[in-house]
């Protein structure tokens, strides 16, 4: 496939930039910084890029992260000795929890997020320091990212003799893991990243089939796992694509091992892809999902070719596997460059991670769900883990007897005393008036929880007991925005 290396896009807005530039000074005149920051691939490139701005910038700081930032968390960073603090990927939607220390002098918050802010309580000041993309007209769930949002801040933060379009790698695996990207790849401010990290050489563009695994999977494992578009008789059928590829007069063998996608040339890229669509035509695949085949990739020409780092969508998940599972500290040392031990113990970790994630994904299409008027949902109780049943709720949408033209709602035990909820939608229904972020936080506090989040994704905690009234405010809320 050709290398399609666009320049467009014009870089985050002047007015985020300028707002960096404030957010910088505030952490220059700091004596240390705490940061914090959140349990996910953008919230661990977040920390990343951060940090590696923070070191450069000669500051000395410690990084913390955490699961969720509620009261409890804010109270525990109130209580340390640090007086700066810099929250990455979460903090906008806490500022009514964060801004009320603040004020007490607890500490200075400088925070860069692309959540939903919340309002503050009555003559609560609005902190100063606040770099977020809502803020400036920008789409917080596709056009920025925490990591793009630390980017901004880390180029800010640039030394006078020093350069940090490298960390835009970092930045673009961060908006790819929070599900930025489209088959017609990242936009917005997104898209002024990736071209810094073209020009700086870090990143490259390409348009290639959108397939997960085209670093490590083996062709017919390749082929028989691309679940997001179905082909039948390849899709999830391992002989089937064993068959496939063995008729496509290709050498696609190398002494006796399967050849993988990033071994092939273009040319036999063209091939296996004409067949595909070949296949996916004749066996009634609509031309919208044939179209989603094919879009575009970013690779980080730094990483070894063959492993989960050179391609964006593969590192992403390899960091939902560390920190997902309580290893943030693994995750971020592979993000600051560790390729020995952090990166052996990261390939166990998504081992197990995807394995949770197909037996997560294959036990909500054995079940179903519960449709209620304008939401469906399922309770896993404690058959998925409460940090990744949102993931498993993305996947599920619109697969295999899952309706995908209405939000779903997933429920997972997170302790005795408490429920995790997910919510996922799709961007039609964003378009029609949905925005989960509100849905959340409004269902969640009328049953005595709190949540917030993203118009297309958001997230609860409410307490145990809760679930039906909560469905059923969600509901009516739902069918609220979208009437
Ligand atoms: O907290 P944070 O913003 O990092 O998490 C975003 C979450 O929203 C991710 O789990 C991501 O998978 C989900 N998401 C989604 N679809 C989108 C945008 C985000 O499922 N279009
Ligand atoms: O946990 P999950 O992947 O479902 O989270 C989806 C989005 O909702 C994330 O951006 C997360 O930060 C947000 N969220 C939130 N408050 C919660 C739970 C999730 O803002 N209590
Ligand atoms: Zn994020």
């Amino acid at each position: 496939m050709s290398a399609d290396t666009t320049t467009s896009g014009d870089g985050p807005v002047p007015e985020l930039r300028e707002r960096a530039v404030a957010c910088a000074e505030r952490l220059r005149d700091a004596d240390r910084v705490l940061l914090a920051s959140h349990i996910d691939a953008d919230g661990l490139t977040s920390a990343a890029v951060a940090a590696s701005a923070l070191e450069r910038a000669e500051i000395p700081f410690e990084t913390v992260f955490a699961k969720q930032l509620d009261e409890r968390e804010v109270a525990r960073i109130a209580a340390t000795d640090y007086e700066t603090v810099l929250f990455t990927d979460f903090g906008s939607g806490q500022l009514d929890v964060i801004a009320p220390h603040a004020a007490e002098g607890a500490f200075t918050p400088v925070v860069a997020d692309h959540h939903q802010p919340a309002d503050l309580p009555d003559g609560v000041p609005e902190p100063g320091h606040h770099l977020n993309p809502l803020l400036f007209g920008l789409d917080g769930a596709s056009e920025l990212s925490g990591a793009g949002a630390s980017y901004v801040l880390a180029r800010a933060l640039e030394p006078s003799d020093g350069d940090n379009r490298d960390l835009a790698a970092l930045a673009v695996v961060g908006a790819v893991g929070d599900m930025q990207a489209t088959d017609g790849g990242l936009s917005g401010a997104n898209q002024g990243i990736v071209d810094e990290g073209v020009a700086a050489g870090v990143v490259e563009e390409a348009t290639d089939l959108l397939v997960y695994g085209r670093q490590t999977r083996p062709l017919p494992k390749f082929l028989e796992y691309a679940s997001d578009v179905r082909i039948p008789g390849i899709t999830n059928d391992a002989n089937g694509a064993v068959e496939f590829l063995s008729g496509l007069d290709l050498d696609l063998r190398e002494d006796g091992e399967w050849r993988r996608w990033v071994d092939l040339t273009m040319s036999e890229r063209q091939t296996v892809v004409s067949g595909l669509l070949k296949r996916a035509i004749a066996s009634g695949v609509p031309a919208s999902r044939i179209d989603a085949l094919v879009g575009t990739t970013y690779t980080l020409t730094d990483e070894a070719p063959g492993t989960e780092l050179r391609d964006v969508s593969e590192f992403s998940t390899l960091l939902n596997a560390t920190a997902r599972y309580e290893r943030a500290d693994v995750g971020l040392a592979v993000c600051l460059g560790d390729r020995g031990d952090a990166l052996d113990r990261a390939r166990t970790l998504l081992r197990n991670h995807r394995r949770n994630l197909s037996e997560g994904l294959q036990w909500v299409q054995n079940e179903g769900t519960t449709v209620e008027e304008h939401v469906q949902w399922f309770d896993a109780e404690t058959r998925i883990r409460e940090t990744i049943v949102g993931i498993v709720a993305g996947m599920a949408v619109g697969s295999s007897g899952i309706r995908g033209d209405i939000p779903i709602l997933a429920f997972a035990e997170k302790s005795d005393e408490e429920v995790k909820v997910s919510a996922r939608g799709t961007h039609a229904l964003v378009r029609e008036g949905l925005d989960l972020s509100a849905v959340m936080r409004e269902a969640s506090r009328a049953v005595g929880g709190d949540g917030g989040g993203h118009n297309v994704a958001a997230g609860a905690t409410i307490p145990t007991g809760s679930r039906e009234a909560f469905v059923a405010e969600a509901d009516r809320i739902v069918g609220e925005q979208l009437s």
